[in-house]
């Protein structure tokens, strides 16, 4: 059995705000691709902490250059230059387009970063446009503008009056951006494969679409690579698949292996930022710069990118007979659809088994494993998912 300490969950109630509920069990350790409880009791984790832990839990890597940072030099601010990164910021370019860096720490403000970039855009370039068209049941992150430019109302509605400026149409439908494009449209900012609504990628010609669209009439295209990007779905970036280049992406999620990390690219034509327009404190630290460049060294050395490929298809294929009305996905991001709301069980039942898999809602189970998961762990998957499924 599953379970979490009594103190644990009793101090969580007393002490943590309550903005989300949290299954019976409490973590204290992890290798690789296994977690384990506090009684020390093992899980094969195919969440990897929501899509972050690209090398697994504690890495040597990660770890070796988490400790020799943070004997050199953990943070000095954004006043002054460190090399890391510098350093970060040239490899991300060198891995993806012709583009400039900001480092935040996490998605959301990654994508505020992009969001701020669209309205400063606008106001030199298209008198003033300001207004993002974003996909209904995306998720950009959970400040105001990231929440408002989701389109999700569970998540916006209770936080009115939201940020004007936002609007949103169906996700994979090109004519419906074609059709509310106005003189005030300054960008559009979609996720190459929808990952919180339960694993939704663009369809074919999709992007390229948008993204011809977006040059016909000198709007920005913002790609949220927060989920996608780094390997995830079997190429370094999502939109490669779709043979696009956006004008702005942003990361973060596995990008740190852990440790918090957003990034903001802007093409030259969108890189509008100038000093004083934006910051922050913790932003590109040297210690989350440090173990990001170790991730990207990894990636690349383990030839992961193409194993998140391979990985990915092996997955899809023995997720086929679990009795979901559908499965989609791309590389190591996965989902199975059921036809009835049994997803929350079957997420509690293979947490039972020893299996960590993730219900984003009553009918969607996704799958995001680390990188780093081998063709066995993916066979144990599926078999305790296969005993669960009955
Ligand atoms: C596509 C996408 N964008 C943004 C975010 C927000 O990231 P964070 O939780 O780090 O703010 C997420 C998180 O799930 C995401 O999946």
């Amino acid at each position: 059995m599953t379970k979490v300490t009594q103190s644990t969950s009793e101090l969580a109630d007393k002490y943590l705000m309550q903005t989300g509920r949290r299954l019976p069990v409490t973590f204290v350790r992890g290798r690789g691709c296994v977690v384990y409880d506090d009684s020390g009791r093992q899980y094969l984790d195919l969440v990897a902490g929501i899509a972050v832990n690209l090398l697994g839990h504690s890495h040597p890597d990660v770890v070796a250059a988490l400790s020799r940072q943070a004997a050199e030099l953990i943070h000095t601010s954004n006043l002054y230059f460190t090399q890391p990164q510098v350093e970060l910021a040239k490899r991300l370019v060198e891995l993806s387009f012709p583009a400039r860096a900001f480092f935040s720490n996490s998605g959301a403000e990654a994508n505020e970063a992009a969001i701020k970039i669209a309205r400063k855009w606008g106001a030199k370039n298209r008198d003033g446009a300001f207004e993002i068209i974003t996909a209904t049941g995306s998720f950009h992150g959970r400040t105001l503008a990231a929440v408002t430019a989701g389109g999700q109302h569970k998540y916006s509605d209770p936080f009115k009056p939201l940020p004007p400026g936002f609007v949103h149409v169906d996700f994979n439908d090109a004519a419906a951006i074609e059709a509310v494009t106005t003189d005030k449209t300054v960008a559009v900012m979609l996720e190459p494969v929808m990952g919180e609504i339960g694993v939704i990628p663009a369809a074919p010609g999709y992007l390229k679409r948008v993204r011809e669209w977006c040059d016909r009439n000198d709007l920005l295209l913002i790609l949220d690579e927060v989920q996608t990007g780094l390997g995830r779905t079997g190429r370094w970036f999502a939109h490669q698949h779709a043979g696009v280049t956006p004008d702005v992406m942003t990361l973060a999620k596995g990008l740190g292996g852990g440790v918090p990390i957003g990034a903001t690219l802007a093409n030259p034509r969108a890189d509008v930022f100038e000093p004083g327009d934006h910051g922050s404190t913790f932003g590109g630290n040297p210690l989350s710069c440090a173990v990001a460049l170790t991730v990207l060294q990894v990636v690349e050395r383990d030839g992961l990118v193409g194993h998140a490929a391979e990985l990915g298809e092996l997955l899809h294929a023995s997720i086929q007979d679990l009795g979901a009305r559908q499965t989609r996905g791309l590389g190591l991001m996965q989902a199975l659809e059921f036809e009835e709301p049994k997803a929350k069980p079957f997420q509690n039942a293979c947490l039972e088994s020893g299996l960590i898999v993730n219900a984003v809602d009553d009918h969607t189970v996704r799958l995001v494993p680390p990188l780093i998961i081998t063709a066995e762990q993916v066979d144990q998957a599926h078999e305790l998912m296969r005993r669960v499924a009955g």
